[in-house]
């Protein structure tokens, strides 16, 4: 079978990325041009903001991926795009850009999920890492597939299959078994970061303080992590659904209780001074009740995504994990994953932490399956904010 090369596209949030992939399993660029630092003094992400920046960064965005892959616009095969969800202006400037491009080089268009690009960046990888390791083979795994998609935007368990078409190409068909009520983890992270005077994106800083914090030393009970189904009707009952919006309650509760708030102003007048703090900057700021602190939150909340993830495993018969999105890359996640599955005799996979967090690369590869059965998208297709998978 011929090298099927395509391009794909992603600017749902606060990336613009652009990336080309062959045949869902080589990466050939991946190019991520973040807007944290634009978005850092406002302490998250201000949607019209991110519009412009990705009006400003896709040209040379794709430009730069088709360069270091070595490729022309001419010898793509398709164009991959991200339909949703996200922030709607924020992704109309990846679909009109592809779109345009698309029908100027008379080549197919695909429009890919976010969430679902976030599951096949895990595929990517193993693909790879499979073809590197031992040419000749294929990534070996067992269907149905849990992935637990957690972001900033999303805490998503997808029950996932493949299935065969009418032409006998395998496609992917996902079934939302949890989600969570509230806000998404990386949210929290990002939340309990602000709270605590510790910048933005919180997740990246609090996986690094968190080292040097005890995790034992704040208690938070099941209540504030736990979500309830009190006046819920019993076939609405998800026993796998998540909540993370009490913790941060909670967190904000204990500031207040152990009189934090001054040291936290203290730090926000340190922190405005440096240009792109990060956490080595922050730490000698960070007092040892804060470490322990964002320790403790950071052990609740992973403490929590594993033990859902492993008893809906368990419910539903599955034997293979894919963990992803931004939260992904936290080092306490991923340890405590490889530990607990082991223990339970699962099989559980990552992406790089590279590929953890929004790129392009992860669109291109969610569009393979997609150009082998043909599923072309037309041109009045638009974006979806809140687009399920
Ligand atoms: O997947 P992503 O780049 O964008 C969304 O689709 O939301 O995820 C970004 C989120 C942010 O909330 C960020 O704080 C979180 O991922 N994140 C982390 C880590 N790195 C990024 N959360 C915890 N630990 C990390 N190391
Ligand atoms: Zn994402």
């Amino acid at each position: 079978m011929p090298d099927a090369c395509i391009l794909g596209i992603e600017s749902s949030c606060d990336e613009t990325a652009a990336a080309v992939v062959s045949s869902g399993e080589r990466l050939l660029s991946n190019v991520v041009s973040s807007q944290i630092a634009t978005h850092q003094p406002y302490g998250g992400v201000v949607p019209e903001i991110a519009s412009r920046e990705h009006l400003r960064a896709i040209v040379p965005v794709v430009r730069q991926a088709l360069e270091q892959a070595g490729k022309t616009f001419d010898s793509l095969d398709a164009i991959a795009v991200t339909q949703g969800p996200g922030l709607a202006g924020a992704l109309l400037v990846g679909i009109s850009y592809a779109k345009a491009l698309a029908f100027a080089l008379d080549k197919p268009l695909i429009t890919v999920n976010h969430l679902e690009g976030h599951i096949h960046a895990v595929l990517l990888e193993q693909r790879q890492k499979t073809a590197a390791e031992r040419p000749g083979e294929k990534f070996q795994f067992e269907f149905p597939v849990l992935a637990l998609v957690v972001s900033g935007g999303h805490t998503h368990l997808f029950l996932t299959q493949e299935q065969m078409n009418a032409e006998n190409q395998a496609t992917w068909r996902y079934q939302n078994i949890g989600r969570t009520r509230d806000d998404a983890a990386g949210e929290a992270f990002d939340k309990v970061a602000k709270l605590l005077g510790l910048g933005y994106p919180g997740g990246p800083v609090i996986d690094a303080l968190s080292r040097y914090g005890n995790a034992r030393a704040v208690k938070f009970g099941p209540a504030q992590i736990k979500h309830s189904n009190r006046g819920v009707a019993r076939d609405q009952q998800t026993p796998f659904d998540f909540s993370f919006s009490g913790i941060k309650t909670a967190v904000l509760r204990y500031v207040e209780l152990e009189g934090m708030r001054p040291a936290i102003a203290a730090r926000q007048q340190a922190l405005a001074k440096i240009a792109k703090p990060n956490a080595e900057n922050i730490r000698p700021l960070c007092d040892q009740k804060t470490l322990d602190l964002v320790a403790s939150f950071q052990y609740s909340v992973v403490e929590d995504l594993v033990a859902k993830t492993l008893e809906a495993a368990d419910a539903r018969n599955v034997r293979t994990l894919f963990v992803t999105g931004g939260v992904a890359a936290n080092s306490e996640l991923r340890a405590r994953f490889e530990r607990e599955a082991e223990r339970a005799g699962l099989a559980v996979y990552f992406p790089s932490r590279k590929l953890s967090t929004d790129n392009a690369a992860m669109i291109a590869a969610a569009a393979y399956p997609k150009f082998m059965a043909r599923d072309f998208a037309d041109a009045e297709f638009s974006a979806e904010a809140s687009l399920k998978l």
